[in-house]
């Protein structure tokens, strides 16, 4: 087992670390962004390192840049999906993860749709497991992957205002965003229908902003949530043209705003509900930077729980 002198062992979420620990996995993220705009986008930091990607929910943007973050750090890797595995058959979490561990495997990366699976497993084998969404819990490294986007454009996080917007209730990236930034010294606001933030939200210390329009007055930076529907049973929302009508980032209502507004959402997205198109691929739009830093992040926190060195990069290092 490899134990992380900086992370310990599993990335269960940013609610366990501390703002040290979240600048240190953003600062080594930065190299590894080189890294993929290289001809050849490989360097050796996790050679002979096994990794299982086991992915119990839909995903296109974590699970493949999980892969291309292990394959570009030369980690032999494996993708498992529960259709196709024995998981169909009824063969338990654990006893999944037992069986890739007796064929020596060094690191899981999970996406599960019950909160607590990631840690119910990191608890349970020996190897390093990193959560890449549980439930209604917390998307680890989708919150980095967006304070990086964020560092990126304004330099900082402190003082930042960032309005987190549509369906909080059900949104593990909203958890992990507020955990992040809050740590790191940005202001953190909430914005959606009273029937999609949490009833505790404002323990969590963000502020609540009721009318989407209180947001972008608010905010510098807008982080549009994607209307979870497979997670709502009923009567969350009249309809999705009325959601569109009262919560939808539009161009007119942006126009309106006191100062451009940064873009951002962690797909996929439902265009024209919670955000239209010409605001997805307006110019103020991060998004589609936001799945590059996605790669770095991951890069970066595969590297440090297998117990690399935050210096990697500096002449002298052997990863270089
Ligand atoms: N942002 C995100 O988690 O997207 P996927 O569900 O496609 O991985």
């Amino acid at each position: 087992m490899t134990r992380s002198a900086v992370l310990g062992k599993d990335l269960t979420g940013l609610e366990p670390l501390d703002a040290d620990q979240l600048r240190l996995i953003l600062d080594t993220a930065e190299p590894f962004k080189e890294v993929s705009e290289r001809p050849i986008k490989k360097v050796p930091a996790l050679r002979g390192k096994t990794i299982v990607n086991l992915f119990f929910e839909a995903s296109t943007r974590t699970r493949i840049s999980f892969e291309f973050a292990e394959k570009r750090l030369s980690a032999d890797t494996v993708n498992v999906a529960a259709s196709g595995s024995s998981v169909s058959k009824g063969e338990t979490l654990v006893d999944t993860a037992r069986n890739l561990e007796a064929m020596r495997i060094d690191m899981v990366v999970i996406r599960h749709g019950a909160s607590g699976a990631a840690q119910f497993l990191g608890d349970r084998i020996r190897s390093n497991v990193v959560n890449a969404g549980d439930g209604k819990h917390e998307h680890p490294t989708q919150g980095l992957l967006d304070l990086l986007t964020l560092r990126d454009r304004f330099g900082k996080l402190a003082g930042l205002k960032v309005a987190i917007c549509g369906d909080v209730l059900h949104s593990r990236v909203a958890r992990s965003n507020i955990w992040g930034l809050t740590k790191l010294g940005a202001e953190v606001g909430v914005c959606g229908p009273p029937t999609l933030l949490p009833r505790d939200v404002r323990e969590l210390g963000v502020t609540v902003l009721p009318r989407i329009e209180d947001a972008i007055a608010w905010a510098d930076a807008l982080n549009i949530l994607r209307l979870q529907l497979e997670r709502m049973q009923a009567g969350f929302i009249p309809s999705l043209r009325e959601y569109n009508r009262v919560f939808g980032v539009s161009r007119e209502r942006l126009a309106r705003a006191p100062k451009d507004l940064l873009i951002m959402h962690p797909g996929p997205m439902n265009r024209g509900v919670e955000i239209d198109s010409d605001v997805a691929d307006g110019e103020h739009s991060v998004i589609l930077p936001q799945v590059t830093n996605g790669v770095a992040v991951r890069m970066a926190v595969l590297y440090l729980l297998a117990g690399g060195s935050p210096d990697w990069h500096h002449p002298g290092g052997d990863h270089a």
